[in-house]
């Protein structure tokens, strides 16, 4: 992983000027330093160089959103943020601490504060819902296993699945699954939530549902949270700021509010992106599902 080649693609200079201006702009509603820092990020598959010269901090409280096209590295950033992958060069810091030089033990702690959801992580399909949500409560505390199905229950219930706890996953709607994993991933309070792509899948309403649920978390707990995300819908409704990765010039051009980036757009790449006059979203298209707002009423088989 520690390889030095370029890999494919020429490497244009960056736009400095305007990158460093928008940094410390935005309305994140705190200017604490925040809880992860990237410094000098290259990121790199073998010989791929996908993303390079990434520095950027994330605000305590915020909802910081990674954009940009597809492949252009939003997912590779998240799995980096949570020390699944090694940096080829730079580092991740959070709350200060590296995680590369982190022992087992620091590690663990880290990866204790923080809750994640994969793009294309699902529940357990074995495990009913309040399973699924109990598997971290097991992992990472010593509570009982009463304490641990009250906390199940009150998590689902925040996500508006109350009552749903003893059902499977294949017998809820796609925005329903989705719920069900953001209560598994804040089921032991993380500091940080990161959210790769809520809204893949869904359709529009579904989707701006998840996005209510992911401000209300936030502002009853006050969470930072990352979400990598290229719907601008969800993008502009959420995102105090947002980081733009270019995918031709491999690095990090812009970094500010949406409005901000819209209106005044370093670039054409981050201009054309934030102004798309249809959000076609993913190809896998639209999921189906139930009226939610009633009392699940399970069916005999
Ligand atoms: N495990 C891997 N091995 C080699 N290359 C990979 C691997 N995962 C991703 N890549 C490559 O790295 C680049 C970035 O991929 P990544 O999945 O991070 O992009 P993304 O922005 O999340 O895309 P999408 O919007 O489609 O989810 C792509 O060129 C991809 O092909
Ligand atoms: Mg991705």
């Amino acid at each position: 992983m520690m390889t030095t080649n370029e890999g494919i693609g020429t490497r244009p200079s960056r736009q400095a000027g305007v990158l460093e201006e928008a940094t410390d702009a935005g309305d994140a509603p705190t200017t604490e330093v925040g809880p992860i820092e990237v410094r000098g990020l290259t990121m790199q598959y073998g010989p791929l160089v996908v993303m390079k010269d990434l520095s950027f901090r994330v605000r305590r409280g915020e909802i910081f959103v990674i954009m940009g096209g597809s492949g252009s590295g939003k997912s590779t950033l998240m799995r980096h943020m949570i020390g699944l992958q090694e940096p080829a060069e730079g580092s991740i810091l959070f709350e200060g601490v590296d995680f590369l030089g982190a022992d087992v033990k620091t590690r663990r702690d880290i990866l204790r504060r923080m809750g994640v959801l994969y793009q294309n992580g699902a529940l357990w399909s074995g495990l009913t819902l309040a399973e699924n949500v109990a598997l971290p409560l097991e992992e990472y505390t010593d509570l009982d296993a009463e304490a641990i199905g009250e906390i199940a229950s009150l998590k689902l219930a925040l996500v508006g699945l109350k009552g749903f706890g003893s059902f499977y996953p294949s017998e809820i709607s796609g925005g329903m699954r989705k719920r069900a994993a953001l209560a598994r991933a804040t089921a032991v309070d993380p500091e940080v939530l990161f959210f790769d792509e809520p809204s893949s899948g869904l359709d529009p309403i579904t989707a701006s549902r998840l996005d209510d649920l992911i401000l209300q978390l936030r502002a009853s707990f006050g969470t930072t949270v990352v979400v990598v995300s290229h719907d601008l819908a969800s993008i502009f409704k959420i995102a105090d700021r947002a980081l733009f990765l270019d995918i031709k010039q491999k690095t990090m051009t812009a970094l500010g509010t949406p409005q901000e980036l819209r209106e005044n757009p370093p670039s054409e790449e981050v201009r054309q992106f934030l102004t798309r006059s249809s959000d076609a979203g993913p190809p896998t298209g639209t999921e189906a599902h139930p009226d939610e707002s009633h009392p699940p009423a399970r069916q005999s088989p």
